[in-house]
């Protein structure tokens, strides 16, 4: 009955998220998870690793949105998630720059926040912010990860219903 935490992580279905900031010239995504709540404060957080890329220019920048993937778009996901440069990460991906970062058009709902808090969690930064704006996408259906495979819920096949 027991597993181990890496077994564990696997089973936890989770949304898929490009986390950007910048503009047309200076643009950085990652893909990653997103966490809100608007409970008590409108809040989001993303974890980004320590080592990568994007976290340092998310602090800099104390911006980030969170474009949330709709199930058409597995090949985003990857190529956010591969190593290398943001030109190649961006490469055929249509966005509009909504308060200093880059949303993803089409996507299935999007958060734009100001940081406010940055603490360590493992080998990431637990970054936290306002929410300032947000909206819902065109992709109705949501792109999930599990067991180290994209999916979608339910048996959508990627439509409502
Ligand atoms: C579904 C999925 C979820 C991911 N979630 C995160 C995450 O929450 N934080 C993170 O730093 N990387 C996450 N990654 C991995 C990054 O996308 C990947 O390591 C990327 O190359 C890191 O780029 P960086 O150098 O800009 O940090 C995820 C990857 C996938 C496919």
């Amino acid at each position: 009955l027991t597993a181990s935490p890496v077994s564990v992580i696997g089973h936890i279905a989770t949304n898929v998220a490009v986390i950007t900031t910048g503009n047309d010239r200076d643009s950085h995504g990652v893909t990653a998870n997103v966490w809100a709540e608007g409970a008590a404060g409108n809040l989001a957080l993303v974890t980004l690793r320590r080592e990568g890329g994007t976290l340092g220019q998310v602090v800099r920048n104390r911006t980030f949105a969170a474009s949330v993937l709709g199930v058409q778009q597995e090949r985003i996901a990857v190529q956010f998630a591969t190593r290398g440069s943001s030109e190649k990460r961006f490469a055929g991906v249509d966005y509009d720059v909504i308060g200093g970062c880059p949303v993803l058009t089409p996507c299935h709902a999007w958060l734009r926040c100001t940081v406010v808090d940055v603490c360590p969690f493992g080998a990431y930064d637990i970054v936290t912010g306002t929410i300032d704006e947000c909206g819902v996408g065109d992709l109705v259906a949501p792109l999930l990860f599990h067991g180290g495979r994209f999916g979608v819920f339910g048996s959508g096949g990627g439509h409502d219903g």
